[in-house]
């Protein structure tokens, strides 16, 4: 029993003492570094399409334990992780086979201890060469106007890839068409190609294009197999009838045939057209007729088109028609005639063949011969042509072309204005024809110069415009395509009045008239048209005190023995029929003056002194007759005399009197000029005078210039504070005594 129990105590001594010494090995830490990672391609970096490939990642870790260390190598493919292993092994593979193109890229893998990673550089894998592609198509055999579909693939290989297929003929050399196509997510393409009416054997070809990176990678080029192409219609041909030489006058048959295929859709529609004109076309079958009376111009080059969705056939004739006779010829004796002459038409064939002619104007029928005389008027103008038949074959001719010309009638001239223009008013002549043949030329004459022209395409009156400043006579002269020539108007005479303008007033003597004298005013006026009638106003007088209406531009009015009344301020107006009612012009103002007559002023001025002396005398004759009677002589009494003496001795002479009766005193002459209290005479001086007549030997000048005249006495004292004006010295010293 006791071995039994000790060897089972040793045993469980042994375990314990290893899982003792496990557990210190555990506690014990390792060191790990990554010395390198590399990356190796084999058999190359660069393989061709469909050789195997393999990637090794290689990583060299020290440590400092005496087991490896396991670690993970992860590769990548353009930074996609697409292989990811954990091994104790330094060196792992990536197997790929049959690399293809877009197996090239950027490569590269990291190493991974624990905490502590290492990446390899980047490396470049280039695949070269793309497989050559599958060409498949649809069908074997197609029809002209058919489609046939061409699949390209290049299976091998993943998309993006760029297709292009080209249509060969039989001999393969000329490329037909091409089509190029990319797909984006498939690895083929399906393109359709239309079989064309040339084609009759054709095969397609088909290449692929790869983008690896920057490099394209092309493929071979693969044939697809052969495709037989059948017709589904025959080019057109022509069938003419009659045959041989073909008649003006036949019937002409032009029919254009084909054959359809029985493996034809549809059939094509087929047209015969003859200078850009379809003639005839037929859509169901496989012929077009175009039947017709055969004319010369019918001669020419039919074209037949056979015409499918995608397929068209030209085929073209040329048909020659042979003249039966030429064409009628239309001649006019004339073709611009008169109103009343003949006209005359001949219809003719040159060659002369009998045949039926026709005449007509305008599509009615004038003659049923091939002539047509005819004395014409306006409503024969107009296109004529004619027809001549030799059995079924009718030819027209040319036309002709005849205007009938209506004489014209004589213009008739009016304006619009009554029967005066005012001067510069404008006036509208206006001549018309009310019948003849249009265009009718116009021309308007001005007295006998030619003002103005104008052509009417109707009757309607020709109007001219003119602007007359004096009297004028118009007439005008019409023409049109009749023979007669020019016709002439009535003469339009047009009276034109000018208003009244520049009136002025004005006296035929001084403006200082001497009463008793003549007074003649004349109204004058610059010009204006008879009659004018004139009117003489006073100023501040509403109606004129003469008026007078005559054919003279100046008017008079006079008045014999002009008294005082006659003074004040003229006018006179002037107007005729011209002038606006408104604004009758008017002269300006004239002043007359009226003064007594110098003999006039004598007679008074001897009246006065008579009168004076009388009074002397008589009051003479009283004194003395006192003083005898009182038996006293006073002596001063004879003093006063003496100037009474001297001025009754002078009285044959008034002016001269007037003057030595103020012999003392020279500036009497302007005295009545001074103000009132002048101071230059003496204050007691008392001076008291008689101014009677002022006369010089040139009574208008002196006049003239001293303007109104003093014609009356003043007595004049010169102390301002006792003014006082007597008629006469002598009443003022007789009041005195
Ligand atoms: C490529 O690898 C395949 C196995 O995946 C093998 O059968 C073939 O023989 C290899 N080709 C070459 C040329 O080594
Ligand atoms: C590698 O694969 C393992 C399991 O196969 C996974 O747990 C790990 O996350 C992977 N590593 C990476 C970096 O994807
Ligand atoms: C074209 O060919 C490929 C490969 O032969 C095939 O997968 C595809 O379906 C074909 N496509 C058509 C439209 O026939
Ligand atoms: C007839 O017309 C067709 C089409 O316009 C042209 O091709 C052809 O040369 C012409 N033939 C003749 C003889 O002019
Ligand atoms: C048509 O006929 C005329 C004479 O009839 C001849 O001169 C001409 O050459 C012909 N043209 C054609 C195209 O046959
Ligand atoms: C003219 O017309 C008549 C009657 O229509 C016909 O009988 C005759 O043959 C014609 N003449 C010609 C030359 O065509
Ligand atoms: C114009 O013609 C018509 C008819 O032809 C005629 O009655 C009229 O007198 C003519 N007038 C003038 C002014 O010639
Ligand atoms: C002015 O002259 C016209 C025509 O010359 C005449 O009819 C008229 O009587 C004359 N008037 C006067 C006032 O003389």
């Amino acid at each position: 029993m006791q071995p039994g129990w000790a060897r089972g105590a040793t045993m469980w001594l042994g375990i314990l003492l290893a899982l003792l010494l496990c557990s210190s090995l555990e506690g014990q830490e390792n060191s790990f570094t990554i010395n390198t990672v590399d990356m190796k391609s084999l058999p190359d970096w660069t393989v061709h399409n469909g050789k195997n490939l393999t990637l090794q990642c290689t990583a060299d870790v020290s440590t400092t334990s005496y087991v490896k260390p396991q670690h993970r190598m992860l590769f990548y493919k353009d930074d996609v992780l697409f292989y990811n292993v954990s091994s104790m092994e330094s060196t792992e593979s990536y197997f790929i086979p049959k690399a293809r193109v877009y197996d090239s890229g950027t490569y590269k893998c990291t190493v991974i201890v624990n905490n502590k990673e290492k990446t390899t550089q980047e490396y470049q894998v280039l695949v070269t060469g793309v497989p050559s592609p599958s060409v498949t198509l649809d069908k074997k055999e197609a029809i002209q106007g058919g489609i046939v579909r061409v699949n390209c693939s290049v299976p091998e290989e993943k998309a993006p890839i760029h297709f292009t297929i080209e249509k060969l003929g039989l001999n393969s050399k000329i490329v037909k068409q091409k089509r190029e196509k990319t797909s984006r997510d498939q690895n083929f393409v399906t393109l359709e190609f239309p079989i064309e009416e040339q084609d009759s054997v054709i095969t397609f070809r088909c290449q692929a294009r790869i983008i690896s990176g920057i490099h394209v990678q092309t493929s071979e080029y693969t044939k697809s197999d052969l495709v037989t192409v059948r017709e589904s219609f025959s080019m057109p041909k022509f069938h003419i009838s009659p045959t041989g030489m073909i008649m003006e006058g036949d019937q002409l048959h032009i029919k254009c045939t084909i054959q359809v295929t029985h493996l034809a859709q549809e059939f094509p529609e087929i047209i015969i057209q003859k200078d850009k004109v379809i003639v005839a076309n037929s859509k169901h079958g496989n012929e077009a007729v175009y039947s017709v009376m055969a004319m010369v111009e019918h001669s020419g080059n039919y074209t037949c088109k056979v015409e499918s969705s995608r397929i068209a056939k030209v085929s073209s004739i040329v048909v020659n028609i042979t003249e039966l006779f030429s064409k009628p010829k239309l001649e006019s004796s004339s073709i611009r005639l008169d109103q009343g002459q003949t006209l005359s038409l001949y219809c003719s064939i040159p060659g002369m063949p009998a045949a039926n002619f026709t005449i007509l104007k305008e599509d009615t029928v004038v003659s049923q011969t091939s002539n047509f005389r005819k004395r014409v008027s306006e409503w024969d103008s107009g296109t004529y042509i004619c027809t001549a038949g030799i059995g079924k074959v009718v030819k027209k001719s040319n036309t002709v072309q005849i205007v009938v010309c209506e004489m014209l009638s004589r213009p008739r001239i009016s304006h619009d204005a009554q029967f005066e223009v005012i001067k510069g008013q404008t006036i509208e002549v206006s001549c018309q024809s009310i019948n003849g043949t249009s265009p009718i030329s116009y021309q308007l004459f001005k007295n006998t110069e030619s003002l103005e022209s104008c052509t009417k395409s109707s009757n309607d009156p020709a109007v001219f415009k003119d602007n007359p400043t004096e009297d004028v006579r118009y007439y005008c002269a019409v023409n049109n395509c009749h023979s007669q020539g020019r016709l002439l108007s009535e003469v339009l005479r047009v009276k034109v009045i000018a208003p009244v303008d520049g009136v002025q007033i004005s006296i035929l003597s001084n403006k200082v008239v001497e009463s008793g004298a003549d007074i003649v005013l004349q109204c004058a006026v610059d010009e204006g048209s008879d009659p004018i009638t004139y009117s003489f106003y006073r100023e501040k007088e509403t109606k004129p005190f003469h008026q007078t209406t005559l054919n003279d531009t100046q008017t008079f009015w006079a008045k014999s023995k002009a008294g005082k009344e006659e003074e004040g301020q003229y006018y006179c107006t002037a107007f005729n029929r011209a002038n606006q009612a408104s604004s009758v012009p008017r002269s300006k103002i004239l002043t007359v003056t009226v003064v007594l007559a110098p003999w006039k002023k004598g007679l008074i001025a001897v009246v006065v002194i008579g009168v004076i002396i009388a009074l002397l005398i008589v009051g003479a004759k009283c004194y003395f007759l006192r003083k005898s009677k009182a038996k006293q002589m006073p002596v001063e009494m004879s003093r006063p005399a003496v100037p009474l003496l001297n001025s009754n001795e002078k009285m044959s002479d008034p002016s001269m009197e007037a003057n030595s009766h103020y012999g003392h005193n020279d500036d009497v002459g302007n005295h009545a000029m001074k103000p009132i209290n002048d101071n230059k005479e003496p204050r007691n001086s008392d001076v008291q005078y008689t101014e009677v007549q002022v006369s010089s030997p040139e009574p208008h000048k002196d006049l003239g210039k001293k303007g109104t005249e003093t014609v009356y006495s003043e007595i004049r004292k010169a102390a301002p504070d006792a003014v006082e004006n007597r008629y006469s010295r002598t009443e003022g010293s007789l009041d005195g005594t």
